[in-house]
């Protein structure tokens, strides 16, 4: 996680940086900092905290880099935080990652006389490219790579020369090509407001930019062609537009989403003999829901890993299996992790991404991209939602037809208008400290995001289960102090999920339904319903997030809770 930019052209690097940083800020936000070179000299301020903090002491400069932090190693703190300089106050790097033997390093520099300044993991690199430097900044960066192990993308810059080395190797990073200026990036929105050309570096590659000027080369010192790139978002996307937070507007964005995402085409040449699903958070739970549905439409035997459990459990993997990775950022580490172990084993990989050109996209054998455009709140809502569409997709896919849904898009519009009824719902509600999920089959898998995204941004427990699992000891928790969610379609589980709501309300519990218009008989068992419209059974997965979405938000925000931010969270884990 973290964010990392560097600036060189023409403009005060301070100010693109500190904007550039705050369109980092989902990558991680306790602590950010700037160091720019001026008049042959670095100059550094870093803050505990969020971006923001930077405002109150600009530094002069055309070159600069910058990092917005998710503490890893050393606590957030004002020494912890980025950019680290040497001993000299010649160099000063950023880093994305971990560098897993910076103990080592540690103790080897520490020999050397070096003192240190954090508990980081990463201070090593700027200590390292210090003892390497004999005149050229990047033969020190090529040296300094040969020492480290983990996974990282940095940016190095020193007092006198007008040049940014940035490397990769695991961790993203961008570079933004502009006129007479240059960037380096962790994503493209940081950059997207200057130019929408960028070149995606490779892991094993270190690039040298200028203002009008950019070469790569790799590890081993070989000549790597520019691949430009065109973006096709624009920053307005990348905005809040007049919301209070990015999660509300990209919940409203919705009907736009399923609209492109239902113009995705999913082909496939041959059947896989097994389909083996991986992914982490709640993009797993995309992945719950294409298990049920893959099986129930495509009849092929289907399985779901966590991504952190997949490659440690030895999945036996056949090479006429399919693995499928679904990612939002396409960089989560044990996701991308697992596309690395299936092809060890020469299982086809296929990737459902939304950030286009990501790792994981560049990694898979084949990619299909989910058209949510950008998202920036932490807590996923219009990528999960296409990451659920994509699910019915893949699975009428594999059995060579194209699944529709006409009108899904008006429904979707429909459900928004929900807002304002889920919102006095939430009032209600959201003092409780504890709650219950429950729905079945592939309604489970909706039940399992609808905990998430409350635990996620309302800070309250949540736990969701298959509706008949909650006789087998949950239900022991059921009191008029922990109400259930209950997501009780008129499907074929209705009369059983029913019987689970009675042995909920037998126990004094409350219940919020999430029931299909026209079920009076659902009010008999309910403190309160939330209606979604009459769809075929098997649809009613695609209706559930958007009112389970806007619960969550309401309670988190009549909790006065950081919405966008939640504490202790990253939008992108690109650690283990
Ligand atoms: O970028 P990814 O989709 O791979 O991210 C996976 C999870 O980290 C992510 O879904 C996380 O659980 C979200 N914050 C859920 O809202």
């Amino acid at each position: 996680m973290c964010g990392i930019i560097g600036y060189v052209g023409f403009k005060e690097a301070y100010d693109i940086i500190v904007t550039g940083l705050k369109q980092l800020e989902y990558r991680g936000y306790d602590s950010a900092g700037i160091c720019t070179q001026h008049s042959q000299s670095l100059h550094l301020v870093k803050y505990k905290g969020r971006v923001e903090n930077l405002q109150q002491s600009k530094i002069q400069g055309t070159l600069g880099i910058g990092h917005t932090r998710w503490a890893t190693h050393g606590k957030p703190s004002d020494n912890n935080a980025h950019p680290f300089v040497d001993s000299q106050n010649q160099f000063s790097i950023v880093h994305n990652g971990i560098i897993e033997n910076y103990l080592e390093l540690k103790e080897e520099l520490r020999k050397d006389h070096t003192q240190f300044t954090s508990d980081t993991d990463s201070e090593v690199i700027v200590h390292l490219i210090a003892k390497y430097y004999e005149g050229d900044l990047r033969d020190a960066v090529l040296k300094t790579t040969k020492r480290l192990q983990g996974s990282y993308a940095f940016c190095v810059i020193d007092k006198n020369h007008k040049e940014i080395i940035g490397a990769r190797n695991g961790s993203p990073l961008i570079i933004g090509v502009g006129k007479n200026e240059n960037f380096f990036a962790s994503d493209v929105s940081a950059v997207i407001e200057y130019t929408k050309e960028v070149i995606y570096l490779n892991d094993f590659e270190i690039a040298k930019i200028t203002k009008n000027f950019i070469d790569i080369i790799d590890f081993e010192g070989n000549n790597k062609p520019l691949a430009i790139q065109e973006v096709e978002w624009d920053i307005e996307q990348a905005q809040k537009q007049g919301y209070k937070h990015f999660m509300i507007k990209e919940i409203m964005e919705q009907p736009k989403v399923v609209e492109n995402q239902l113009k995705v085409q999913f082909d496939f040449g041959s059947k896989p003999k097994t389909v083996h699903i991986v992914a982490c958070g709640g993009a797993g739970f995309a992945g719950v829901l294409g298990e049920y549905l893959i099986e129930e439409i495509s009849k092929i035997p289907t399985k779901f890993y966590h991504g952190s459990e997949f490659r440690y459990r030895k999945p036996i993997l056949h090479e006429d299996d399919l693995v499928v990775a679904i990612s939002q950022s396409g960089e989560t580490a044990d996701t991308l992790a697992a596309i690395r172990k299936a092809k060890e084993s020469n299982t086809k990989t296929l990737a459902i991404i939304n950030v286009v050109g990501s790792t994981i996209a560049r990694e898979s054998d084949d990619v299909i991209y989910t058209r949510a455009g950008p998202e920036i709140s932490v807590a996923s809502t219009k990528a999960f939602l296409a990451q659920i569409l994509s699910m019915y997709q893949l699975a009428y896919a594999l059995k060579n037809e194209v699944f529709t849904f006409q009108d899904y898009k008006e429904i979707i519009e429909q459900l928004l208008q929900l807002d304002e009824q889920i919102k006095q719902l939430a009032e209600k509600y959201f003092k409780y400290q504890n709650f219950i999920y429950i729905g079945r089959n592939r309604n489970y898998a909706i039940a399992l995001e609808g905990a998430l995204k409350l635990k996620e941004i309302a800070y309250i427990h949540a736990e969701a289960y298959p509706s008949g699992e909650l006789k087998h000891g949950p239900l022991a928790l059921v009191s008029e102090d922990m109400p259930t969610f209950a997501i009780c379609p008129q499907d074929e589980f209705y009369e059983k999920n029913f019987s689970n709501i009675q042995e909920v309300k037998a126990r004094n519990g409350r219940v919020i339904s999430l029931a299909t218009e026209g079920d009076e008989k659902i009010n008999l068992i309910s403190d309160d319903v939330i209606y979604i419209p009459k769809v075929d059974s098997i649809l009613y997965p695609l209706l559930e997030t958007v009112p389970l979405h806007l619960f969550a938000y309401h309670i988190a925000n009549f909790r006065e809770n950081d919405i966008d931010k939640p504490r202790n969270l990253a939008k992108s884990v690109t650690v283990e």
